[in-house]
């Protein structure tokens, strides 16, 4: 798939930091004044897998540990590419991908709702973004043996994301978006048997403060509590507004399949005989449950804007007709 992308170029963060993203529903705070700080590295967190991010055990401003989980670019053209073809309409802006779709926004929405709703105990807390400036995303690189043949980020004429960040041109000269987050060191991966009946349970209090989270894979717990929200949908998101009910429906069901598969896979390894899912997962995810109340579109965001006409305005011309191709 060609990535190049010379125009239009998405806007760099604004100076003096704002609350991050910029569009009608929540948003996270920057976690220093300027969003800089300095930075320690102490430790890899993450795994080879790890599809959009570094996280780093970190300490900041002398103060620690934390963990730091540092975002890889995106295009807004691979976002549209993504998730798109599920809009009926089409995004009015190439921000507009960006805002609704791209990892680190997705998880600044998340902890925005969270504080909004004071349901920060649903998850691994987090504090805040920071921005690293260009020397710290160096090192980060270095640090985790960027090859000599990877060059720096910003040296090529042309870039084509093939970089250790995945920078593209349109993201030329952006500094590398971070969240702060507790450092979870005790737990572990995943979760135990006490845990695991909680599991359900949370995923329908975040469908009810309008999140839909969408990646519930066993590395993306820790202490029986998630901490990976690159993929979640927030409303406002347009997903909900502009698709087909069979459309959310199947979100729904595919998420509620993604926890069975994994606490099915869970008891097998741990080897829990007579093991029972929770009661109501297994209709959920076969699209026999009724309640309406588990589906995130439905929740009253707009009781959090000081403008509600405003941000009314705003989501209507948040998408235009698709054009025909
Ligand atoms: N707060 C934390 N404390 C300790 N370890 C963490 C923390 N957050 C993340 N980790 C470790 O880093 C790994 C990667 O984190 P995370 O799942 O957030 O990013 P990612 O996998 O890159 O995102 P994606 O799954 O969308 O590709 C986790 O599986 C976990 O082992
Ligand atoms: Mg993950």
């Amino acid at each position: 798939m060609p990535r190049v992308s010379i125009n239009p170029l998405l806007p760099a963060p604004s100076n003096p930091p704002v609350p991050l993203p910029q569009v009608p529903g929540p948003k996270l705070e920057p976690f220093t004044p300027t969003a800089h700080a300095d930075i320690e590295f102490l430790m890899y967190l993450g795994r080879d897998e790890d599809k959009d991010s570094y996280v780093w055990k970190v300490n900041i401003n002398g103060n620690g540990p934390y963990a730091l989980k540092m975002f890889k670019f995106n295009t807004w053209e691979y976002l549209g590419q993504c998730y798109g073809r599920w809009l009926s309409k089409r995004l009015a802006k190439p921000q507009f991908y960006a805002d609704y779709f791209d990892p680190f926004n997705c998880e600044c929405r998340v902890y925005g709702r969270l504080k909004q709703e004071q349901r920060e105990e649903l998850a691994v807390r987090s504090h805040g973004y920071l921005l690293l400036s260009s020397e710290q995303a160096h090192q980060v690189a270095n640090l985790m043996g960027r090859s000599r043949d990877d060059p720096d980020d910003d040296d090529p004429a042309t870039l084509y994301g093939h970089n250790f960040w995945d920078r593209d041109e349109q993201h030329r000269g952006h500094p590398v978006k971070a969240i702060v987050k507790e450092f979870v060191s005790d737990g572990g991966e995943g979760f135990n048997k006490t845990q695991v009946a909680k599991l359900w349970d949370d995923l329908k209090e975040f469908r009810k403060l309008g999140i839909l989270v969408r990646d519930i894979t066993i590395h993306n717990y820790i202490g029986g509590k998630l901490i990976d929200f690159s993929r979640a949908w927030t409303v406002y998101h347009p997903l909900f507004d502009w698709t087909t009910d069979s459309h959310v429906t199947d979100h729904l069901e595919m998420e509620a399949q993604e926890l069975i598969d994994l606490l099915y896979t869970w008891a097998r390894v741990t080897d829990q005989s007579g093991f029972k899912l929770p009661k109501g997962l297994k209709e959920h995810s076969m699209g026999e449950d009724e309640s309406t109340d588990l589906n995130p579109g439905l929740y009253d965001w707009r009781k959090w804007e000081a403008d509600q006409e405003a941000a009314q305005i705003f989501v209507d011309k948040t998408l235009v007709e698709k054009v025909d191709e």
